[in-house]
């Protein structure tokens, strides 16, 4: 090695020896990475861990030629090539010696009739089995549908760039089979024909600018092999607030060419479109649900996309919702509503989702029997078993909006003949906008799990969502995205763990954090046990941190609602009609939504989750102030006041997201420096944002209460 002499030589200079010492003994940094890969690196394996593969075939054979099945085929000549510094040769099907062997299950079987398939192997799942064939070792990556095909290509790489066969099973051995829990396994982008993305931190849109769909969609071919890559199946590509020259003739024309360069990847295309589109843009002077000519417009738009888009997933429906239109213009209900754009997809397969994120706000503040929470339930639960079988009623995971905690919607057990999924938000709209540290699945995985015990059964949200429960055909998951042009997608190298996690967690809602945390480290930063260590530990902590700054107790995010739902803005939430109140004053906090003396939403819930919530010796500290209205001086069960819990928990909060620098910075070498500095800088934003989180809330609440922190910390000039 040129380096041993060279660095002798530089030893024995005294000005420069420590220095160089540092750099030398560090482990070489990686190439500069911008994140543009996200979790498909597939970088070359050490010799070591490549040998772990030698038995991989050396060849591959495609059972049919549909798009998606050569997408398949691609991916996995291409990152095998990477990884492993060989290529598999294509062979046909009357060669498949030594082959990896991709196909249906119904081409299989004319193959090798003897290999029986589990019986009960699901759309979109997939069985990787090693298996003699004429005489030869092959894998079989095999499916009901060739999507199915593409995932288990998909989880074959992953598995190697992973390493995963070195500790657990050899290639020859395998046979596993892998489910989805749901068949929605969708993502919701908010971008505006414009360009521009509500709720977008990571720049500008990759399907539209200025009024069109951009001419090279290059972009937007990636992203849908991210989604395939985790399990997603469809993308609705247009903001909720939907501009109604979407559903333009000359507009569909365009948006046919984000569904052809989704097509391969398996990711179907839906729109949001505007509920008032047969008036407001389709000439007809009314858009009344139950008015024929409406129903035959929604019948001849829906014909005219699916001529040009033959596997169109649906439309997205928000109406009657912070201004949009919708069916209460003629006293007709959301299922009127939706029923009446169902039957125009249902001949061509298509859904609606139907959004529960329907509320009133010009709610009056004064009256303390008000609650935006109970909107979802109230507007939906009476209608359960009027929607058509091809409408999902999306619910986001809380009652109110995405905050920082909620408690689990009880739409979700209010709803038993209908259709339903959970949306969850992947942008982090209240939870620190990608500036902020904030791993979001410790989250979903509290709502996922939540028991909502219908009918005294233990059954959480998972299982309602999918429709296991009361039996629902179509169900699932959707995650709002929210990806840009920014070379690392979401405009923060960490925050694409919420993307990989949505998309894991959809396929298995039982997959814990930690476990997809370690996969997902492994695959965005290599094997190094420190960084997969070092950065799963933030990200698992990171939740709590972000929380105990910026709205510990349930309270609520405490941001500037009416404006940019970042910085720390808690009068924001009260006197005004938008119901995010915490109803904070002189003497106490919180909003009291008990049977007894509340709003009464804890009644929605099944009788067992009511008693949960319903008395404070039950109610759990962490959602407290958003069921009960309680004064400062409240003992927790932590034995803490409330005002007290508050200040530590912000004074906490603030030192861990500064502790958080430190933790990065032993990464230094370990990971290629762009992405290092990159991070570095962020939590470094993070820690100072964190400070002035603290003094802004604690500030408020000394003021307001008057009631002085026991350690002396609030009320005097900020410090660090
Ligand atoms: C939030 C968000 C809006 C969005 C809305 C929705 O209120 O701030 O930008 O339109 O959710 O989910 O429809």
């Amino acid at each position: 090695m040129k380096s041993a002499r060279y660095t002798r030589a530089i030893m024995r200079s005294a000005v420069l020896g420590v220095a160089f010492l540092r750099l030398v003994a560090m482990p070489t940094p990686a190439a500069a990475e911008t994140g543009a890969e996200a979790w498909l690196r597939y970088s070359a394996l050490s010799p070591q861990a490549a040998r772990a593969y030698e038995k991989l075939p050396r060849n591959t054979v495609l059972l049919g030629e549909s798009p998606v099945l050569k997408t398949a085929q691609q991916e996995l000549i291409r990152d095998a090539a990477q990884m492993l510094g060989r290529s598999l040769r294509i062979r046909t099907s009357s060669s498949p010696q030594n082959a990896v062997i991709l196909g249906k299950l119904t081409d299989l079987h004319a193959l090798v009739p003897t290999l029986h398939a589990p019986q009960d192997l699901r759309a979109d799942g997939y069985w990787l089995k090693a298996a003699k064939i004429h005489g030869s070792e092959c894998l079989v990556v095999t499916a009901s549908t060739d999507r199915g095909v593409l995932y288990g290509v998909f989880a074959l790489l992953s598995k190697i760039a992973r390493g995963e066969s070195l500790a657990a099973i050899d290639i020859k051995d395998i046979d596993e089979v892998q489910q989805p829990y749901a068949p929605i396994r969708w993502v919701n982008q908010w971008d505006n024909l414009d360009g521009r993305i509500e709720r977008g931190y990571g720049g500008p849109s990759i399907f539209f600018t200025d009024g069109n769909v951009r001419s090279d969609l290059t972009r937007a071919g990636q992203y849908a092999r991210v989604l395939a890559s985790i399990g997603i199946n469809g993308c609705t590509i247009n903001n909720v607030n939907a501009a109604p020259g979407i559903l333009a003739d000359s507009f569909i024309a365009q948006v046919s060419r984000i569904a052809d360069v989704f097509r391969p990847w398996g990711v179907q295309l839906s729109l949001s479109v505007d509920l008032g589109s047969p008036k407001v843009m389709g000439g007809l002077d009314t858009f009344d649900p139950l008015d024929p000519r409406v129903a035959e417009w929604w019948r001849k738009k829906a014909d005219e996309i699916y001529r040009r888009i033959p596997d169109f997933g649906g439309f997205v429906v928000k109406a009657d919702s912070e201004g949009r239109l919708g069916p209460s213009t003629y006293g007709r209900t959301p299922a009127d509503a939706a029923n009446v754009i169902a039957r125009a997809l249902k001949p061509h397969g298509g859904v609606v989702f139907y959004r529960a994120f329907v509320y009133n706000h010009h709610l009056d503040w004064h009256d303390l029997k008000n609650d935006r929470a109970k909107a979802a339930y109230d507007n939906f639960h009476p209608l359960d078993g009027a929607f058509d079988d091809n409408v999902i009623i999306q619910i986001k995971n809380g009652p109110i909006d995405f905050q920082v905690r909620e408690p689990a919607s009880p739409l979700f057990a209010g709803l038993r003949r209908t259709n339903e999924a959970i949306e969850l938000q992947i942008t982090q709209e209240y939870t620190g906008q990608q500036r902020h540290l904030c791993f979001l699945i410790p989250m979903w995985k509290e709502v996922l799990g939540f028991d909502m015990h219908v009918d005294g059964n233990p059954v959480p949200v998972r299982d309602l969502v999918a429709g296991n429960v009361f039996h629902r055909p179509t169900g699932g998951f959707v995650g709002v995205a929210n990806v840009g042009m920014d070379a690392n997608w979401l405009g923060s190298p960490l925050a694409m763990a919420n993307l990989y996690g949505f998309g894991r967690l959809a396929w298995d809602p039982n997959l814990t954090a930690e476990k997809i945390i370690d996969e997902w480290t492994r695959l965005t930063f290599g094997s190094d046990p420190l960084v997969n260590q070092t950065i799963a530990a933030m990200q698992l902590n990171s939740w709590h941190v972000y929380e105990s700054y910026t709205g510990p107790l349930g309270a609520g995010t405490l941001t500037n609602i009416l404006g940019n739902h970042y910085d720390p803005g808690p009068e924001s939430s009260e006197e005004n009609g938008w119901g995010q109140w915490h109803r904070a004053d002189h003497a106490g906090i919180g909003m009291d939504r008990t049977i007894a003396t509340g709003t009464g939403f804890i009644g929605q819930y099944p009788p067992d989750v009511q008693k949960l919530y319903e008395s404070l010796a039950n109610c759990p500290d962490n959602l407290l102030l958003f069921f009960h209205h309680v004064p400062y001086t409240y003992a927790l069960h932590s034995g803490k006041t409330v005002i007290q819990h508050i200040y530590d928990s912000h004074y906490e909060g603030a030192k861990r997201a500064h502790d958080f620098i430190a933790q990065w910075r032993t990464l230094e070498g370990h990971i290629d420096d762009e992405r290092y500095r990159d991070i570095l800088a962020r939590f470094e934003y993070q820690a100072g944002e964190a400070v002035v989180w603290r003094d802004a809330i604690c500030t408020w609440i000394y003021r307001l209460s008057g009631i002085p922190d026991d350690k002396g910390r609030v009320g005097t000039p900020p410090s660090h």
